[in-house]
């Protein structure tokens, strides 16, 4: 038996920090300060945000990168690109970041959920065939965590209902399924570079596409609705300055450099954990289909099974959280019980579809099972560090499955003095 809980006193697993994030180094300083001193501080002047607007696109499989101010505006622009009309149904899954199914409001469109697979943890593709009416024109499948949504089945559908398909690749930098990098498998990709993300700028996003009539659209939209054989100040579809600076340019060509390596060794850790765990019963990992290449774990994910433990989730939490692995239960409530959908606060959105549209009656059981009950997550820089830390999370679990007994005693004596959340 390993000693006892950290929770209950016992020495701790881990006391060593994980790997911080974000992390940088001399060429950022160098692109950075080369960046401040040309005094070409904007999209329009320098070169930064050009070049990686190029290099993003090719390292995705792609013809065309337009950079954008973030991967909110990124999603939205990409559906006007579409040519997509008021009020039209566009599928979105339930279990992602708020952005994915905002976005498709303030584009004026009507996000109708689909359920995710509790397996993969991504939109299942029957459930979306379910969800198809006569008047959904578009999917976003997300790949949560960074792993590739099934878009073979996807596109089959997307196909058979003449569907546009925006990949929410937010979480999937260098990602790859079906021997294709994640950001070329729908019609047009949008990703993130916030600061929590595999690739970051602090803020920013792109889309990537090998549409040249979509590429040119976009370019327009993130640029005021100018076209490029334009005057200044002409200008043709309702857009705004959309544009990406090139401080944010210079930073994430010095992080692209770092990403194929990082991708790398994510993937190899976060593999090598979900193996290990999978092993453990009570500890459901995010499962792998065979076409997932690369998958990019911007998070790592699993299924905790409170029965297994004979305690809750957020005992599980605590616990990890004492023998020093830094953990969460991710998302408390699927996107549909959000205050913004329940009290259908739309702003100056759906005018005419409001009236009725009752976001109470979606019904998404497994989104909701992941949120309330069973969803744990652990953060990407976790996985840039060596084996050894793998072996530390892993022990980490172990030791708590090891000793759940006690884990059960100590929540049940928690519970009975200050009754809580037992998620
Ligand atoms: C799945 C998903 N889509 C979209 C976004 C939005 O990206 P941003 O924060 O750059 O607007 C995020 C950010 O967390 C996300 O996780």
């Amino acid at each position: 038996m390993t000693p006892k809980l950290a929770l209950l006193g016992g020495a701790p697993v881990r006391t060593r920090p994980f790997t911080p994030w974000p992390i940088f180094g001399k060429s950022e300083e160098v692109r950075l300060l080369r960046t401040l001193r040309s005094g070409k501080w904007g999209r329009l002047h320098g070169n930064e945000v050009a070049s990686f607007e190029q290099r993003f696109a090719a390292m995705h499989g792609c013809k065309h990168g337009i950079a954008v101010v973030n991967g909110t505006v990124s999603l939205r622009l990409a559906l006007m690109a579409a040519g997509l009309r008021a009020e039209d149904e566009v599928i979105v899954p339930p279990y992602t970041f708020f952005s994915t199914a905002s976005a498709v409001i303030e584009a004026n469109m009507i996000p109708v959920f689909a359920d995710i697979d509790l397996d993969t943890f991504n939109l299942d593709p029957r459930a979306v065939a379910a969800a198809i009416t006569p008047h959904t024109r578009a999917i976003i499948p997300v790949h949560f965590a960074g792993q590739p949504a099934d878009m073979a089945a996807l596109m089959k559908l997307a196909r058979r209902h003449q569907l546009f398909v925006l990949e929410d690749a937010a979480h999937a930098h260098g990602a790859s399924c079906q021997n294709r990098p994640a950001g070329s498998l729908g019609h047009v990709a949008s990703f993130s570079f916030q600061s929590s993300k595999n690739l970051t700028s602090g803020e920013g996003g792109i889309l990537t596409t090998n549409d040249d009539q979509l590429a040119a659209t976009l370019r327009s939209l993130q640029n005021c609705g100018r076209i490029p054989t334009g005057v200044w100040y002409e200008h043709h579809v309702i857009s705004a300055n959309y544009r990406l600076g090139e401080f944010q340019g210079a930073v994430l060509n010095a992080q692209l450099d770092r990403l194929p390596k990082q991708t790398a060794t994510r993937d190899r850790n976060g593999r090598y954990l979900a193996e290990r765990l999978a092993r453990l019963p009570g500890i459901h990992p995010q499962q792998r289909p065979a076409a997932c290449a690369r998958h990019s774990y911007h998070l790592f994910m699993a299924r905790v099974d409170a029965e297994e433990f004979g305690a809750p989730r957020s005992a599980v939490i605590e616990a990890l959280r004492a023998e020093g692995v830094p953990c969460s239960p991710g998302y408390g409530f699927s996107l549909h019980h959000q205050p913004m959908f329940r009290q259908r606060a739309f702003g100056p959105y759906l005018p005419q579809a409001r009236a009725r549209l009752d976001y109470s009656r979606t019904h998404c059981p497994n989104s909701d099972v992941l949120c309330r009950e069973q969803g744990l997550w652990l953060e990407q820089a976790l996985f840039l560090g060596p084996r050894a830390d793998m072996v530390d999370i892993a022990r980490a679990f172990e030791k708590i499955h090891e000793h759940r007994a006690a884990l059960k005693d100590w929540f049940a004596q928690a519970q009975a003095k200050s009754p809580r959340d037992a998620k």
